[in-house]
């Protein structure tokens, strides 16, 4: 198949959706990844999103909803129930209001909700499950195409199944390229993390993180007044119908070429107290999280080097807005030490600190690494 990469003018949008109505893929630009999209209802489309993506069918896909459901007088839930994207019959009317207010106050945005499923969500999309996940993403472009359309989009990530999510056009290129028609530019993500993704249970009402994400737990927690648990990490894939989550598995968001995650911070080390791997050492590429310093660069002489942020976080500590520059450089970063040619593998560090979006950093490394360590 051949495959387009258009930047998104008005005419490349009308032609993702002429694709999208003829039950068609397009990649398409979130403020999170990039996503692979397909008409959310009707199993044709979504089977070809587990095909190009080499996907198992036993993870489910999030449902991309329009933000007209935001504007509807009747409320989001019961808007997004009329379309068949959720059924709200089973959520009392207490635990409604409360999901209410979260989502008028993060959506669009990265917050994916686990909700009963709708009539016309395929098996497929949920595997079998009967609840789905839903996300209004916060992008321009996204929501242009969803506009133009009166049904949702199932998307995951468009990258291939287990490798590193893409930020970037030219990465869904590289990933996918042949096996889709269609790749819409809408420049580097935003965010550079996928979606908090949440369950809400009613009766009792409860709530679970099933993946970290840019909105972290006290956000959620200040406006469902309830403490939010987290879902314990899977050491191996387990089969449905068990499997909450699949991005949890260990061996998501990996590169080509084995990482090797310290546990701790550069800066709060020096070299010699870091066990270095049986690799060769001369074609080691290093992502640090700050400044990687003198002693680090004369006893590792390394290939390669990437720091994420520039700013010495022993000086200051690192504000809102640099965790987020981070964040966006995260799997590029990554990408560009898995291609070089030059570099056999990587050894990287993790950052200190609880907000979702370090929490969300921490949880993509450890799963992207061979050696998984305890942290
Ligand atoms: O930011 C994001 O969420 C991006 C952009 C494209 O929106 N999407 C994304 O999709 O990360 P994906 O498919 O790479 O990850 C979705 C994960 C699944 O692996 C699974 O863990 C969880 O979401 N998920 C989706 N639907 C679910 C369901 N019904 N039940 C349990 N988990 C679900
Ligand atoms: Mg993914």
């Amino acid at each position: 198949m051949k495959t387009q990469l258009l930047s998104a003018t008005d005419a490349a949008l009308e032609t993702a959706v002429k694709l999208l109505k003829n039950n068609e893929l397009t990649a398409l630009p979130t403020e999170t990844v990039y996503g692979l999209a397909a008409n959310a209802h009707q199993v044709q489309a979504v089977q070809k999103v587990f095909w190009a993506k080499d996907r198992p069918e036993h993870d489910p896909l999030i449902v991309h909803v329009s933000k007209k459901h935001l504007e509807h007088p009747a409320g989001i839930l019961a808007s997004m129930a009329m379309e068949g994207t959720i059924s709200i019959d089973t959520v009392t009317w207490a635990c409604k209001e409360k999901l209410e207010l979260l989502l008028r106050r993060y959506w669009p945005g990265p917050l994916t909700l686990l909700l009963p499923r709708g009539t016309k969500i395929p098996d497929l999309v949920t595997n079998g499950s009967l609840w789905v996940g839903v996300r209004c993403p916060d992008h321009p472009v996204f929501q242009d195409v969803l506009k133009r359309l009166a049904f949702p989009l199932a998307a995951p990530s468009a990258n291939r199944f287990g490798r590193i999510s893409p930020t970037r056009a030219q990465h869904v290129w590289d990933e996918l390229n042949g096996k889709i028609p269609l790749i819409i530019d809408g420049g580097p993500c935003q965010v550079g993390v996928e979606s908090t993704i949440l369950k809400v249970e009613d009766e009792p009402y409860q709530a679970t993180l099933l993946r970290p994400g840019k909105l972290g737990t006290e956000e959620i927690e200040k406006i469902l007044q309830v403490s939010v648990s987290t879902l314990p990490s899977t050491s191996k894939p387990k089969p449905t119908p068990t499997l909450e989550a699949p991005g949890q598995l260990d061996e998501h968001y990996a590169p080509q070429k084995p990482l090797w995650l310290v546990a701790k911070p550069f800066y709060r080390a020096v070299p010699s107290m870091i066990q270095l791997p049986a690799f060769d050492h001369s074609k080691m590429g290093v992502l640090s999280m700050s400044p990687l310093s003198e002693s680090y660069l004369s006893a590792w002489n390394p290939q390669k080097w990437i720091e994420l942020s520039h700013q010495n976080p022993t000086h200051e500590p690192l504000q809102a807005e640099q965790w987020q520059q981070m964040a966006q450089r995260l799997f590029h970063s990554l990408r560009e030490l898995d291609q070089d040619p030059h570099v056999q593998w990587i050894i990287c560090d993790v950052p200190e600190g609880e907000s979702g979006l370090v929490q969300a950093i921490r949880d993509r490394l450890k799963r992207a690494s061979t050696n998984k360590p305890s942290m």
